[in-house]
């Protein structure tokens, strides 16, 4: 036997020197849910540790993670439902909680890097990312209620937008928008290929977004689907996408990897509330090592081809590294 692959791995040194994939605390955005009011840390059910944060409870928590060295962060409002509308007409009005958290964050913070959703549900009446209209999912007329919140959400100071609701030429429209408006340094980072998944329960759980009618189909990605993919990647880098998202990422590693190949900008994937919970569930049965798996899941989806990961498991991932 000349070829022994196992000298290459017979000590920690050489495991180390040969080691092909890096993870570190840069590579990682944290989610964070946002709600209205005072002296709220309220935990998320199906999806334990996690939770509801008023501004004032926010503050110490994102000073907590500096001091980790995540300093990247993903907003989420949960809106009372009296302020939903077909419209959504709260995502940019000037009361709006949310762009106060954020205009609070950059000026508490500047080091950190804000990201945004934009898409209708959170503060829509149909809980859909687009507009209903006559039971449908319109594209078109969605494109300016898109194009106002990430205006909005710039003049609050986030650093990059990221459109969530897979309408077509949304990425084009928006970047239009924020040029027209003096906002050509705000970023957005595409979710390019985001698929009708099973696994964002906890997220619309956090948020009370899920659709009162129907389902995600007609505008989320069929999971069956890879060469759609190539597609939707193809147009959000000609529309002016800085960045692009495939989400969820575990079940789709194969369109990570493939996007990585395929285009020239950075690629990034989101590690959704279900994933994260499935780890969570089985470490509390006992069933599985909590840091191991999730050190192993986010390694896992840097090798397949992701620069950044959006994923639940940030902070605990910072913490981690810092033992
Ligand atoms: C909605 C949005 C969703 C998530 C991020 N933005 C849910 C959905 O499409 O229904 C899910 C994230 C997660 O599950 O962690 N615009």
């Amino acid at each position: 036997m000349y070829i022994r692959p196992r000298r290459n791995r017979k000590n920690a040194v050489i495991r180390a020197m040969v080691e092909e994939t890096r993870l570190g605390v840069e590579h990682l955005i944290y989610p964070i849910f946002l709600q209205d009011g005072t002296n709220i840390k309220s935990e998320i059910k199906s999806l334990p540790n996690n939770f509801r944060w008023s501004l004032d409870k926010l503050l110490p928590e994102i000073d907590s993670c500096i001091q980790l060295g995540l300093k990247q962060f993903v907003l989420f409002p949960a809106v009372e439902e009296r302020l939903k509308d077909k419209h959504a007409t709260y995502s940019y009005a000037s009361d709006n909680f949310y762009l106060e958290v954020i205009r609070q964050l950059k000026q508490e913070f500047p080091e950190i890097v804000l990201m945004s959703d934009v898409a209708m549900d959170p503060y829509s009446s149909d809980g859909h990312d687009g507009l209903v209209e006559n039971g449908q999912i319109v594209n078109d007329p969605t494109l300016p209620i898109l194009a106002k919140m990430a205006v909005a959400q710039a003049q609050a100071g986030i650093d990059i937008v990221g459109p969530s609701d897979m309408m077509d030429g949304r990425v084009g429209f928006i970047r239009e928008a924020l040029d027209a408006s003096g906002y050509d340094q705000v970023s957005i980072m595409a979710y390019t290929a985001k698929y009708a998944s099973a696994f964002y329960g906890p997220f619309r759980d956090a948020l009370d977004s899920a659709p009162k009618s129907g389902d995600k189909k007609s505008y989320q990605m069929n999971p069956a689907n890879k060469r759609e993919a190539l597609l939707e990647a193809q147009l959000d880098m000609e529309e002016g996408a800085d960045m692009l998202m495939v989400k969820p990422a575990l079940c789709y590693l194969d369109i990570i990897h493939m996007l990585k190949e395929f285009a020239n900008v950075p690629i990034t994937a989101y590690n959704v509330s279900g994933e994260c919970a499935m780890v969570y569930a089985a470490s509390q049965n006992g069933w599985l090592n909590y840091e191991a798996t999730m050190s192993e899941m986010l390694l896992s989806i840097r090798r397949a081809g992701a620069d950044g990961i959006l994923s639940y498991f940030a902070k605990d991932f910072a913490q981690l590294m810092k033992k």
